[in-house]
């Protein structure tokens, strides 16, 4: 049964100096699934990212991916494992041009100039896809933050993940709606999961067939973007009335 999962979370707690962001969470993302994380800023959401893509240790529980335990393995080992993922505070390498932020997350070893050809032409058909490609020779920081992006989403993409982790990737875009269309395109080509972090409603709603919320670090609902949305918990701690 656990092989059908991407993602197996047990139990995981976090406290930093006393706030426990994280508090016994469970949580579970099956291969090629789609699922939301949505909550109040503070809830934990960043903490949990972050703990299954090996950037933090949890104090207690487990992290399985694909199946394995992965509580001791660092963040490039997950990575090999086909995780790829986006930061809310991008990472990018500002002075180097978008087209070497995007090589740079391949991590050709081999110096081979047809290896490095390789992966430059996997990192522009990248920036194609999300339709950036005429920034490729331009300084990553001298873009707009929507293009930015975008390049960070290319970086997360051209590793072919089969488990992508996005931290708000919504946020600062002007058009939502576009950059969906191309990130199910690409889920669907490659059959890869996805754990979403948004606080943009349409877009976890279209996106998402099973939704987490967390509260103050605890899970206080889980179902479809409907059954959540309509959860008194989730609408006081969060959605609030409109909704
Ligand atoms: N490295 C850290 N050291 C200390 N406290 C931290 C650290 N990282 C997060 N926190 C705290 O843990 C809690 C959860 O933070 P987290 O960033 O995971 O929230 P979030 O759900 O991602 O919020 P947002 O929607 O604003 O991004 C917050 O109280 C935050 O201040
Ligand atoms: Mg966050």
């Amino acid at each position: 049964m656990t092989e059908e999962l991407a993602l197996e979370i047990s139990d995981v707690s976090i406290n930093f100096g006393g706030i426990q962001a994280l508090d016994s969470v469970e949580l579970a993302v099956a291969k090629g699934a789609r699922i939301g994380l949505i909550g109040p800023n503070g809830a934990g959401k960043s903490t949990l990212i972050n703990c299954v893509a090996g950037d933090l240790r949890p104090d207690t529980g487990s992290v399985r991916l694909f199946g394995e335990s992965i509580s001791g393995a660092s963040a490039p080992s997950r990575a090999r494992l086909g995780i790829s993922r986006t930061f809310q505070n991008l990472e990018l390498f500002n002075a180097m041009p978008v087209i070497d932020n995007v090589t740079a997350a391949l991590d050709v070893r081999i110096r081979g100039r047809a290896r490095v050809s390789g992966a430059r032409s996997r990192a522009r058909e990248a920036l194609a896809s999300f339709g950036i490609e005429k920034y490729a020779d331009l300084p990553a920081g001298s873009l707009p933050y929507g293009i930015r992006k975008l390049v960070e989403l290319s970086r997360a993409f051209v590793r072919e993940p089969e488990f992508l982790l996005l931290d708000e990737p919504v946020a600062g875009l002007s058009q939502p709606e576009k950059f969906l269309i191309t990130l199910v395109e690409g889920l669907d080509r490659l059959g890869c999961a996805v754990l979403l972090v948004e606080h943009d409603m349409p877009t976890v709603k279209s996106l998402c067939e099973y939704v987490y919320v967390l509260d103050t670090g605890a899970l206080i609902a889980q179902g479809t973007f409907a059954e959540v949305a309509s959860d008194e918990r989730v609408v006081a701690a969060y959605l609030g009335a409109e909704a």
